[in-house]
């Protein structure tokens, strides 16, 4: 696929480091300059050495409405000289400043007149690079520890004495490089943050940016505010305003298809699109029989109907039915899916086509994180760590030859939401539970059959409209059931019955990569058990599935 990335690629390798490369574990992680950096008004450049915190430092950014993209440690200097950051932000990262093969920025970020900040290794580098020393510490500081404020002006205003922040380090400063002076410190290092004012570069050895750290957020509002004088212009009016304006830049008179799930990214695409180039948009739903109750026909509703946002509906369901019979394997189900969405697509897309453009719901996670590899400690090598083959409506193969468009590829989830909340996606779409590409398929163990689809159904109907009822929808990430192909006995009215059981899988998450199993009312299980039993024909028993991810997973397959 021409896929139409405008990436830079750094020109200068700085430092080589294999061993970084693995721990970065992520795509190349160059400035996108999609539809032009110019739209991008102000933003604040986070140079990764392979934190695991860089994302949450891109995060804390936006949420001082101000824009942040994570880029290579590789970046050249003339290469984010042309990037016009307002500040630059040095992450932490996993190594040593004497590691053989440490990664460093290009020395000459320090003369580009940009202010720095530099967290943790970070900080280290900046220290090394500038002839300061830093010195692997007797006892390295992890966890807590109370900063002692020597300096309260510049980054320090606002962060109180004593303010609890979170260390992670082994090495320390132990020798300024000049010009710098120590603006604080804690009982263990006596460097915890230091500046040079008049070269507008700063350094904490703590992480500003986790939630532990009492004050991070003020000091980097001042970072962002007081020292590299931005302005609030990271707002979602201001990105959909950019968005519409680089899509219609981007597309002219030419054709664009937007495979549709229902799902708020893929929905917010498609009335962002739809509202950038009207009809010149085709959007196609392809239901493939795992939805839920309902679903199809509200998605219809709601686009074709409420808002005029035609949609083609694809009725593929007796095909993707078809694939099922005799299989077991979860991964050989979501292989079989996969591969038939595509089927489906390709054939769908030439009748309906030709485009020009297929629109993607790519965010930014997907573009800083790599989905499929790891690295294994002992020997540096990447190992592929797949627990499941995820799929979605985003996930088409390359031999597709479309031309992407991304317009949210800039976005975070929340900051998606936000986007359709403001272009006016309902409530119901921008609040909905998370739900797997392969939907019902993989919530049904075993063989998927028409008649476990409509008992899964019925089930997974009921647990979502009990917690509704009981005003509880939003408290959980997600609410659903899984049927068990085995069956148990059971007595109703005074008949002996042999019937499938139910799992009830209520779950509490921030992002889906860990969970909790929810600690609900027994109230609340005994009525849905209740009506489930009674409701739903096929099912005389419904459990409580009380692991959280890790050691399970969410979904069961
Ligand atoms: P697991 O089961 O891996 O799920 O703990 C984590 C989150 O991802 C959702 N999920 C998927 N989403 N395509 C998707 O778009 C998929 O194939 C898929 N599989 C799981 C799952 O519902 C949970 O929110």
């Amino acid at each position: 696929m021409s896929i139409q990335t405008e990436a830079i690629t750094p020109k200068t390798e700085i430092i080589p480091s294999q061993s970084l490369e693995n721990s970065l574990n992520r795509k190349e992680l160059s400035p996108s300059f999609e539809g032009g950096a110019c739209t991008l008004r102000q933003m604040i450049a986070i140079v990764d050495f392979g934190s695991q915190y860089s994302e949450l430092i891109a995060r804390r950014i936006r949420e001082t409405q101000v824009y942040s993209e994570v880029i290579s440690y590789r970046t050249s200097a003339e290469q984010l000289r042309q990037l016009n950051p307002k500040g630059i932000i040095l992450s932490g990262g996993p190594s040593s400043v004497y590691d053989d093969y440490a990664p460093a920025c290009d020395p000459e970020i320090w003369n580009l007149g940009i202010p720095i900040l530099g967290v943790c290794y970070g900080m280290q580098l900046m220290v090394k690079q500038l002839g300061g020393k830093v010195t692997r510490a007797k006892r390295g500081e992890y966890g807590k520890a109370a900063l002692h404020i020597d300096d309260p002006t510049d980054l320090l205003t606002n962060v109180e004495d004593g303010s609890t922040m979170w260390m992670s380090h082994g090495d320390s400063c132990t020798q300024l490089p000049t010009g710098f002076s120590t603006l604080a410190h804690t009982s263990n290092t006596l460097c915890a943050a230091i500046a040079n004012p008049e070269k507008k570069l700063f350094g904490v050895q703590f992480h500003p940016e986790v939630v532990h750290s009492v004050g991070g957020i003020a000091l980097i509002r001042n970072f962002v505010y007081h020292i590299c004088q931005c302005e609030p212009s990271w707002t979602t009016e201001a990105f959909v305003e950019d968005a519409i304006r680089e899509i219609r830049a981007k597309v002219g008179d030419k054709r664009v298809l937007l495979a549709l799930s229902g799902g708020v990214d893929s929905s917010t695409l498609a009335f962002l699109l739809h509202r950038a180039i009207g009809d010149q948009l085709t959007c196609m739903f392809i239901d493939q029989g795992f939805m839920r109750k309902g679903e199809p026909e509200r998605l219809m509703e709601i686009f074709d109907r409420q808002f005029h946002i035609p949609v083609e509906y694809v009725n593929a369901r007796d095909r993707f039915l078809a694939k099922m019979v005799g299989v077991t394997d979860p991964e050989e189900k979501r292989r079989l899916i996969g591969h038939e969405f595509i089927n489906v697509f390709e054939e769908e897309s030439g009748r309906l086509g030709p485009f020009d453009y297929l629109a993607q719901g790519t965010l930014y996670p997907d573009v800083i994180e790599s989905a499929d590899t790891n690295v294994d400690p002992k020997t540096g090598e990447r190992v592929a760590v797949k627990i499941k083959s995820h799929h979605n409506v985003g996930g088409l193969p390359e031999k597709l030859r479309f031309k992407l468009i991304e317009p949210l590829r800039k976005l975070f989830k929340d900051e998606v939401r936000n986007v359709a909340r403001s272009i006016g996606l309902p409530e119901e779409i921008v609040r909905r539970h998370p739900f797997p590409g392969p939907g019902l398929a993989i919530r049904i163990i075993g063989e998927v059959t028409s008649e476990r689809l409509n008992i899964l159904r019925d089930a997974d109907y009921i647990v979502r409209d009990e917690i509704a009822n009981q005003g509880m929808y939003h408290d959980f990430w997600q609410a659903f059931a899984v049927l068990l192909p085995i069956r148990s006995v059971g007595v109703m009215g005074d008949k002996r019955t042999y019937a499938h059981p139910v799992v009830l899988r209520l779950i509490k998450s921030e992002d889906g990569m860990t969970a909790d199993w929810a600690k609900v009312p027994y109230d609340l299980l005994e009525t849905i058990s209740n009506r489930i039993v009674n409701e739903v024909k096929g099912v005389n028993r419904v459990v409580y599935d009380i692991t959280s991810k890790p050691p399970g997973t969410i979904e069961w397959e």
